[in-house]
């Protein structure tokens, strides 16, 4: 079985990203077994579709990649790779874009999301969901781990290979999964979902002063600390949950419940717990962001995924050549 999945570089990357998306992702690279396989990528092409400034997607993509690492994936049983690597999938994508309805690709979610927010509508943020799917057939995937709000585009991607193989009346692509975490929908510091592009985000690796602001900044009432408080309806514990076990958790719960916890105590928790969680990380994440060294060590890493990924896709896009019937294109990507 296969495992894909895909983080834009269009910011830090903040718990939702951790507990929506990369905590699997890391478990699936150090638990594979035999015959299994799984591939991350750096989606810096979709990046493009709301970053338009060079020196920060240099930076956004070293940020994803450092995260990566610095969290543990484990890049010799797991590919990690830039999208931008495999220019393949850019090919892939016309070709599914000739079996795509506008239809579906209006449907979308994400897309009316980000034009409701006043985005411009660009024909790449469009067809942002076909390139998505080329990602995930391109590399024969089975199962994508993603967050809540990537569902809807796996489903489209599942559509878009149902639509390949009636048009040209062969099998030549897997059909993928979604698969979400037991956690697919973080809150924000504002109650909505935590996205880079709501700023209302807590970054994985934020320390001292920075975190101290970011978690005071969730938004809680102004109850006082002996005001018993009902736990599910508080976004402050909804954050602070992700960090405790069921034991715990019942504790707190009862004791916000009975009166006596404080907003206050539930943010000095929260970030006793990222200390603890990520602070050996954030060593090894300073140092692959900041230091030549780093630079080298991520740039020898992802040279050696893109290899591993580019002859799977080449492979998948010389199928769909034969299969649409452009021989030339398939021969040139045999090599002959
Ligand atoms: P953002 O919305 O911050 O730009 P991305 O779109 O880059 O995040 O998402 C990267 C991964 O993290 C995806 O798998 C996505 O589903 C997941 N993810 C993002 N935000 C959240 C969240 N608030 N809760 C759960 N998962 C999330
Ligand atoms: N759209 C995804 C996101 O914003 C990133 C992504 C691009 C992706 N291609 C993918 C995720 C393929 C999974 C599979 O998070």
């Amino acid at each position: 079985m296969r495992t894909l999945s895909g983080i834009q570089p269009s910011g830090t990357p903040h718990l939702g990203n951790y507990f929506g998306a990369i905590k699997q992702h890391v478990e699936v690279s150090r638990s594979l077994k035999q015959g299994d396989s799984a591939f991350f990528f750096i989606a810096d092409y979709h990046a493009l579709t709301t970053t338009h400034d060079a020196a920060k997607l240099r930076h956004q993509v070293r940020d994803v990649a450092s995260t990566y690492v610095a969290l543990g994936l484990d890049t010799d049983a797991a590919v990690l790779f830039r999208q931008s690597d495999v220019p393949e999938v850019t090919e892939l994508m016309w070709l599914l874009s000739t079996v795509t309805g506008m239809g579906l690709l209006e449907r979308a979610h994400s897309y009316k999301d980000k034009t409701a927010r006043g985005l411009h509508a660009s024909v790449g943020l469009f067809t942002y969901p076909i390139l998505m799917a080329a990602d995930i057939v391109a590399y024969d995937s089975d199962v994508v781990p993603v967050g809540e709000d990537q569902k809807q585009h796996i489903e489209m991607a599942q559509d878009m290979v149902a639509h390949f193989h009636s048009a040209y009346g062969v099998d030549v692509l897997r059909r993928p999964e979604p698969r979400l975490s037991p956690t697919p929908k973080i809150p924000g510091n504002d109650g909505h979902k935590m996205s880079k592009s709501y700023n209302n985000t807590i970054a994985i690796f934020a320390e001292g002063k920075d975190l101290k602001k970011q978690v005071n900044a969730i938004v809680t009432d102004s109850r006082e600390p002996a005001e018993p408080k009902e736990p599910d309806t508080l976004n402050v514990f909804a954050i602070l949950s992700l960090f405790l076990g069921d034991d715990e958790q019942s504790e707190w719960a009862a004791r916000l419940r009975q009166g006596g916890v404080g907003y206050g105590d539930i943010k000095k928790e929260i970030m006793a717990r990222m200390d603890a969680r990520f602070g050996d990380a954030r060593v090894r994440y300073r140092h692959l962001m900041t230091t030549d060294d780093g630079a080298r060590e991520l740039e020898g890493m992802l040279a050696r995924g893109a290899a591993r990924a580019r002859a799977v896709a080449r492979s998948t896009l010389a199928r769909c050549y034969d299969a649409v019937g452009l021989d030339s294109a398939a021969a040139r990507l045999r090599g002959a």
